[in-house]
């Protein structure tokens, strides 16, 4: 595996509970990768490790081939660390802030300076860069986060919850920011379960719950492998314009559909389907056909927060 990150088999105890157990995925530069999982799952657990700020029980974690156990200076110089829950200092602007963070990088002179800058601009903070940070929004908190993780140009991003507490625009810039930092060649993992922000933004992830990964890999070959494995038939959701009383006769006549469940009287519908990929489409085209005004057609089971629902079994640990 010649990935930017390995994770390989962490284990954590904290006495005798097991908070993550024999945690392994890996992936590489230029990629989003989403780390998915119920509260308590482990997922804070799993990005200390990789961050060096907490240590494995057993197993170990290489980052550009460097062990996070044995060479936790190498690693923390190239991981920018967004932890889902930071202090704010008293009596500091978001520029003395970030300029803390480069020192501590030990940046110096121009270089520190010019780091300071670069972030303040990417982040578009220019005009509040004079305010202190005890006065910022939530937002704008979460936004300096970042910005902190991003002082010393790392290689890879460690951020822990993100996007919590961001109202839609603030994801949608968020989900912006991290498209560009991927494009520009570094490896992000991310942690969420808020599946809906993750879907479109990443191209591997792995699902944990109760500390154990339970699937990872392409966000799409796993759907595509749970739909194999899933020997119940797939699901419409079917709605019209408005409300028509022949529809449900007219359903139950229709080829491939197996089974029909009336949701609102007479205007919406699950459909228990039995074809594939080519005849679903055809029980559309028979509505359409027929006359009848579809407003939704849909094949349920296809996001991620489907995907999410259908392999964890939502128990806390
Ligand atoms: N220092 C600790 N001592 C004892 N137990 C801990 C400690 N840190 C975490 N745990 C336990 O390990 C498990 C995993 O916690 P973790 O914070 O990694 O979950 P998470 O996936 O980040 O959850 P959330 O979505 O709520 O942030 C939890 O049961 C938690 O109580
Ligand atoms: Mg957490």
């Amino acid at each position: 595996m010649g990935d930017l990150i390995v994770v390989d088999n962490l284990t954590r105890m904290f006495g005798s509970f097991t908070a993550i157990k024999d945690v392994s995925f890996s992936f590489d530069s230029g990629s989003i990768f989403g780390f998915i999982g119920p509260n308590g799952a482990g997922k804070t657990t799993t990005m200390r490790i990789l961050s060096t700020l907490d240590i494995a029980t057993t197993g170990d974690a290489f980052i550009n081939g460097y062990s996070v156990i044995d060479e936790p200076d190498k690693v923390r110089s190239m991981i920018g660390f967004m932890p889902d829950y930071y202090g704010a200092p008293k009596n500091m602007t978001i520029k003395d802030y970030l300029d803390f963070f480069a020192r501590a990088y030990l940046l110096k002179g121009e270089k520190r300076r010019k780091s300071v800058e670069y972030v303040i601009d990417f982040m578009d903070m220019k005009k509040i860069q004079d305010k202190h940070v005890v006065t910022l929004s939530k937002g704008m908190k979460q936004r300096l986060c970042l910005g902190r993780a991003l002082i010393h140009d790392p290689k890879i991003l460690i951020l822990d919850e993100p996007a919590a507490g961001l109202d839609p625009r603030a994801r949608i810039e968020l989900r912006e920011l991290l498209k560009i930092l991927a494009e520009r060649g570094k490896a992000i993992l991310i942690s969420s379960h808020i599946l809906t922000e993750l879907s479109e933004l990443c191209d591997s992830c792995a699902i944990i719950e109760q500390g154990k990964i339970l699937s990872h890999g392409n966000v799409n070959e796993i759907q595509e492998s749970l739909q194999l494995n899933n020997k119940s038939l797939p699901v419409i959701s079917l709605s019209l314009l408005e409300p028509n009383e022949d529809i449900l006769i007219h359903l139950n006549e229709i080829p491939f559909v197996e089974q029909v469940e009336e949701i609102t009287k007479g205007k919406k519908f699950k459909l228990k389907v039995n074809g594939n990929k080519n005849q679903i489409p055809q029980i559309l085209k028979n509505l359409i056909d027929s006359g009848y005004l579809v407003m939704e057609f849909k094949l349920e089971g296809q996001n991620l927060e489907d995907l999410f629902l259908n392999i964890t079994k939502g128990e806390v640990q």
